[in-house]
């Protein structure tokens, strides 16, 4: 058998040994002591399941049953030469019977290569594949957030264009104002002069008054109409917020707007300075009561206007809180929005709550809502403290 096979052997780059029916290495070629160290008489010495193994245990029973009894020749990718040291060597195995004359089987041949370099290969592929998805995976994410960021851009885009388009309303609504104001105005001098010249009653004398008054009414919108189109410099003083608040209620009130409402006051007991313009933080409390008072309706409620003092960051934090019926959140994310309104377009115009948010940003505050269902709002803003306080 080694005649017949030991040139065979020797020509074949990979390892060969040939192995007996009871599992000793008969002989093995010079990759074999080449890779594993071994001489070859200590090779011959060895059963071949300490030599090489499959599956991590020795050479299966049932791999050499199907080799010796069924003839087969079988193969394995998993598969591992042990060293003379002890090393592990990945390899191929494949086992063929060594058959006699008569076609009995007297032993088996093995043939293992060494595919440590082919598994390296492998690994470098998996670890390259890995590293793809990881990349793919962070650009994916990456993308995300861009198209994140473009949603947002994209609506305070259009919230600024709103704003814009208000401005625009509003600055030619004022114009309009200001030329009626004018020729109501042109008009009474002319009836004052009639009425100088004639003689008038009383009675016209009051109602030139009237007139007069509703003139300066029309001028003092067109003014402020004109303003919200082009703020420009804000005449300002330091006024105290508790007085301008009781102020607005008792106003409100008079005009009978707060039938149902119980009013409460959170307010410190000393005053509390803001320099701000007097029209346009009454325009805010008008328009927040007014809010709190139509929301609550028919029904009762009450008000609640809270102020307290923020020293560190010397500012004065306001809120207008109402025990109405809340606002649902699909609506809640658009109360700010210019011209959304739920009054329908004869009850509401949607522009309170913008003009409330431009005024509270332009002396560098932020106005909040927040809302629950059933329980009621609060709108919540702050504004620069006074200097001295
Ligand atoms: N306190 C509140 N409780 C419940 N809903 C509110 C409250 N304040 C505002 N809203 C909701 O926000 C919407 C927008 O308010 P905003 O003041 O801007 O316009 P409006 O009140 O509808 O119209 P206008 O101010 O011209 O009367 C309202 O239509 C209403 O649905
Ligand atoms: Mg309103």
């Amino acid at each position: 058998m080694e005649i017949v096979l030991g040139p065979v052997m020797e020509a074949v780059a990979d390892v060969v040994v040939v192995v007996d029916l009871a599992g000793m290495i008969v002989h093995a070629n010079s990759a074999a002591l080449l890779l594993s160290g071994y001489e070859q008489a200590e090779l011959a010495a060895l059963p071949v399941a300490s030599f090489l193994v499959d599956e991590q245990s020795g050479l299966r029973t049932g791999t050499r049953q199907r080799v010796v009894s069924d003839h087969q020749v079988v193969r394995r990718d998993e598969a591992w030469l042990v060293t003379k040291h002890g090393a592990r060597i990945a390899v191929s195995l494949s086992a063929a019977p060594v058959l006699d004359e008569e076609g009995t089987t007297t032993g088996i041949v093995l043939v293992a290569r060494d595919i440590r370099e082919q598994r390296e290969l492998l690994a470098a592929r998996d670890a390259e594949i890995e590293r793809r998805e990881a990349a793919e995976t962070e650009l994916r994410r990456v993308m995300a957030t861009i198209e994140e960021r473009l949603a947002q851009t994209r609506s305070q885009l259009t919230l600024a264009e709103r704003r814009a388009t208000l401005g625009t309303l509003a600055g030619g609504v004022g114009h309009e104002l200001r030329n009626i104001a004018q020729i109501h105005a042109f008009a009474l001098d002319r009836m004052a002069t009639e009425l100088a010249r004639k003689g008038g009653s009383d009675e016209g004398r009051a109602a030139m008054l009237e007139l007069e008054r509703v003139g300066e009414h029309i001028a003092t919108h067109a003014r402020r109409l004109l303003h919200l189109a082009q703020p420009g410099p804000d005449h300002t003083s330091a006024l105290d917020i508790t007085l301008v608040i009781r102020d607005v209620v008792a106003m409100l009130q008079g005009a009978g707007k707060l039938h149902q409402v119980n009013v409460v006051f959170a307010l410190p007991d000393a005053p509390v300075l803001v320099t701000v313009n007097k029209t346009r933080i009454d325009q805010i409390f008008v328009n927040l009561v007014l809010n709190a008072a139509e929301a609550i309706g028919s029904s009762t409620g009450t008000i609640e206007l809270a102020v307290r003092l923020d020293p560190e960051r010397r500012r004065v934090v306001l809120e207008v809180r109402d025990t109405g019926p809340g606002i649902a959140a699909d609506v809640l994310s658009r109360i700010f929005e210019p011209f959304f309104t739920t009054k329908g377009a004869d009850n509401g115009t949607g522009l309170g709550l913008p003009v409330v948010r431009e005024i509270v940003e332009s002396y560098g505050g932020t106005l909040t809502a927040s809302s629950t269902l059933g329980a009621g709002t609060t709108f919540r803003f702050d504004l620069p403290m006074s200097s001295g306080r």
